[in-house]
């Protein structure tokens, strides 16, 4: 099982991070110097996907403007001795193979993977929630991959949450496998579920290995929670019909689809940083003895 496509769904309204994303998309939002997305889109090639869709809509044109070349200011850059400049503004263009398609409507994740469908024919592909950013050192997407290809099957990244959080993602019902301390057998799951309802407190955290099956049976999916179609649901299917497995990845995953996920996510990339890093940890001792 080779995994060379992903799928980005990015389509979301981003009601959480108004009102900066009232007319920027959330995905463009800038990280230390860079738009969320190209942590994601870094994380995959790193993992090593070649071909990535992202799933957009309407108002999200300036993620393939981002990606594209963009010939005059590079001139300008290289002209003015800028080549560190101009070299990135280059390298985030030749990242991947990046396609793109519209989710015409907001029907939910589920109906955003589905339209991957043509884009990713039968081969086995892996889906990066673009609000989920993971500080890894093994990228979290190949920690999947690496499973799902050792026992030939899906795989749904996992970690352990508070009780209080569970009901903001999807619980799984797993059971162990011989010898793996971090890979379960997954057997179950449900979307946003009730404290009654939850199967564990393990949450899928925005990464899968899927195969092609999902399509026809994201296809025969109705609306679940929130009246939208979930790819819960769908995946609740598939692992029922083939073997599905959750990686108890090794990382660290922030929410940047809210606020304090965004802050968090920012901060501790702006420390790992050689320019930025030691400058902002001195700021922040220096804030912290005031407070
Ligand atoms: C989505 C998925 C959910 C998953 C979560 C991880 O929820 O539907 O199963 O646990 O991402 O971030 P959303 O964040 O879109 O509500």
């Amino acid at each position: 099982m080779k995994v060379r496509k992903a799928v980005i769904p990015a389509a979301g309204l981003g009601t959480r991070m108004l009102p900066a994303t009232k007319t920027i998309p959330k995905e463009m939002l800038p990280m230390v110097d860079k738009p969320v997305i190209q942590y994601i889109i870094e994380e995959a090639v790193a993992s090593g996907i070649e071909d990535i869709l992202v799933v957009t809509n309407r108002a999200k044109s300036a993620m393939d403007d981002y990606f594209d070349y963009h010939p005059e200011l590079e001139e300008r850059l290289l002209k003015n001795g800028k080549f560190k400049e101009a070299e990135a503004v280059r390298m985030s263009a030749d990242l991947a193979n990046i396609f793109y398609v519209r989710q015409k409507e907001t029907k939910g994740l589920g109906h955003a993977i589905w339209r991957a469908k043509r884009f990713v024919g039968d081969e086995p592909f892996a889906v990066l929630l673009g609000d989920d950013i993971m500080m890894a050192n093994k990228p979290v997407t190949k920690q999947l991959v690496d499973a799902a290809e050792k026992y030939g099957a899906c795989a749904v990244g996992t970690q352990l949450v508070a009780d209080e959080a569970i009901s903001r993602y999807s619980s799984l019902k797993i059971q162990p496998l011989p010898h793996e301390d971090r890979i379960f057998r997954v057997s179950d799951m449900n979307e946003k579920p009730t404290p009654e309802e939850k199967f564990s407190n393990y949450a899928i955290l925005g990464r899968y290995v899927l195969t092609s099956g999902i399509f026809d049976i994201l296809e025969h999916t109705p609306p679940g929670y929130g009246g939208e179609i979930q790819l819960t649901d769908g995946l609740r299917t598939l692992c029922k019909q083939s073997p599905m497995v959750a990686v108890d990845f090794e990382g660290r995953r922030y929410d940047t689809g809210n606020l304090k996920g965004f802050l968090e996510a920012t901060i501790d990339f702006a420390l790992t940083d050689g320019e930025i890093g030691p400058w902002l940890r001195d700021f922040i001792i220096d804030k912290a003895k005031g407070l």
